[in-house]
């Protein structure tokens, strides 16, 4: 039976050193988080934002805009916050209603407050290990993992789903760490061989109980970054808990694994950035 890994407690754990170093150093940061439309998932993304920032000591800015918002007004918003002083970090919530085109916007946003590193100047800089930020979920992943005690050095790691959010970059923090890593996609031929083979496995697909403990190998470190919505209202994971947990040797909890974690990476690279700024 694996040992469950605890989200909620790594993520507390890191909001609260956050916490303390902005009361110790007396440092002034504020991140803006934008939501254009009603999607009711990113409406909660967004409170637990606002409520993680003021635990922290984060000033948080909040812009609700209306579904119908044109790329005009979107951009002219970004603007606006890339030139204000009390902006260290700005964040627009994905998905957005399609008139929008979510890369112009996230390539308007200055890359030094591209809290979400998903800036293409700063997936560069992740590509080369020369970074001040890195995106939020895998990087919670990675926290996971190293909680674990399993070092990534030397281990086979497999990561199913390659979206510029999640997928390509977890593969790049794995390799920064010496894993040797494996992308699976739509179009992997025999991915449960393939999953079969993984130390560490990474299930970042999108779908229900996707990973079956026939594509786990006993012993494996599953980290599960599914978050999808049953008909039953549950959240349930990309992984088959109940029988992959009898594999693996750790595991994460969907809720109250990754999902935390995505938010205390946030709440750190906003720290970050208003570090940055304070001293140019
Ligand atoms: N939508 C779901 N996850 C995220 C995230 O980490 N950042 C942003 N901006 N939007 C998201």
């Amino acid at each position: 039976m694996a040992q469950i890994i605890d989200g909620k407690a790594v993520s507390a754990a890191i909001k609260e050193q956050v916490r303390d170093e902005i009361a110790r150093d007396n440092i002034k940061a504020g991140l803006a988080v934008v939501i254009v439309g009603n999607d009711p998932a990113s409406r909660v993304y967004v409170n637990n934002k606002k409520k993680a920032c003021e635990f922290c000591g984060i000033k948080s800015f909040e812009y609700a805009l209306p579904e119908e918002t044109t790329m005009e007004q979107l951009l002219e918003l970004i603007d606006t916050l890339n030139a204000d002083k009390n902006v260290n970090g700005i964040l627009v919530q994905l998905p957005l209603p399609k008139q929008l085109d979510e890369k112009a916007v996230i390539e308007r946003i200055s890359p030094k407050k591209d809290v979400d590193a998903f800036h293409e100047t700063n997936v560069g800089k992740i590509m080369i290990g020369n970074y001040s930020f890195l995106p939020c979920t895998p990087a919670g992943c990675m926290e996971l993992i190293h909680s674990t005690g399993v070092s990534v050095a030397g281990k086979e790691c497999v990561v199913i789903g390659r979206s510029n959010i999640v997928g390509k970059p977890m593969a790049m923090l794995l390799l920064h760490e010496n894993g040797t890593v494996t992308v699976c996609h739509s179009k992997t031929k025999n991915l449960a061989e393939v999953c079969r083979r993984a130390d560490i496995l990474v299930a970042a697909v999108g779908k229900p109980n996707f990973v079956t403990a026939d594509m786990v190998k006993e012993g494996a470190v599953v980290i599960d970054v599914g978050i999808n919505r049953l008909e039953n209202g549950k959240l349930c994971g990309d992984v088959k808990f109940d029988e992959v947990s009898e594999k693996a040797s750790f595991i994460t909890p969907v809720p109250g694994g990754v999902g935390p974690m995505t938010i205390a990476t946030l709440m750190k690279n906003t720290l970050t950035a208003a570090k940055i700024q304070n001293n140019e």
